[in-house]
């Protein structure tokens, strides 16, 4: 049984979703915490609902304050992590956090990265830049982090239609987050098989 902690900034509904798929007993893992980096966000009135505790870490725990990493790093440590699932969490995760948890950490972003991805991209503006740039695909991408925004190794992606001159961002929003809610849940059961290997920055998936 892998556990798993959860880091969220917004209204938490990836985390909803991994919720709802342990609680359904399609997914073996559970969550043993949930990480926010502000008290008002959604994702920690769905953890207070379901007896998850929610820890607190202020934004100076994710800056260049080295002391404040590290202690990060030790109470994350204190609940035995398996992985660390970044669900709309809107900090960079310091380098003591990637030292200690090496490949142990995904993503979830709204888009088929490498488009659409990098400093800055992020929520709406995400979905901004897909209708500006008229694609009629997007889609979700969960990936494992490394210290580049959005370049970590490709675990799942799954690709949405766009009807060409008819989306807004909020549609495309919807269309990709619908995706996401399957798609994280997906990507924790292939953790959940051991069947993901990282070689030279790309996944392999063992066949079962
Ligand atoms: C999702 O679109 C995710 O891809 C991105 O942030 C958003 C979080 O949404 N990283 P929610 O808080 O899970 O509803």
């Amino acid at each position: 049984m892998n556990k798993l902690v959860v880091f969220a900034s917004g209204g938490g509904s990836n985390f909803r979703a991994i919720l709802q798929s342990i609680s359904e007993q399609r997914l073996s893992s559970r969550v043993v915490a949930l990480v926010v980096n502000r008290q008002d966000c959604g994702a920690a009135d769905i953890a207070d609902n379901a007896g998850i505790p929610v820890l607190y870490f202020p934004n100076r725990f994710f800056g260049d304050d080295i002391p404040a990493a590290e202690e990060l790093v030790t109470d994350l440590l204190q609940y035995d992590t398996d992985y660390l699932l970044l669900a709309g969490f809107l900090r960079k995760i310091p380098r003591q956090v990637l030292d200690a948890f090496p490949d142990q950490i995904l993503n979830i972003h709204p888009a088929l990265l490498p488009a659409f991805g990098g400093p800055g991209m992020y929520g709406m503006r995400v979905h901004a830049a897909v209708c500006k740039a008229g694609v009629t695909v997007s889609g979700a991408t969960v990936h494992f982090v490394n210290a580049e925004y959005d370049r970590g190794a490709i675990l799942l992606q799954r690709a949405v239609e766009l009807t060409p001159g008819g989306e807004t961002p909020a549609t495309v929003k919807e269309k990709v987050l619908r995706v996401e809610h399957q798609l994280y849940p997906a990507a924790v059961q292939l953790l959940e098989q051991n069947r993901v290997v990282i070689t030279e920055g790309r996944v392999t998936l063992w066949e079962r």
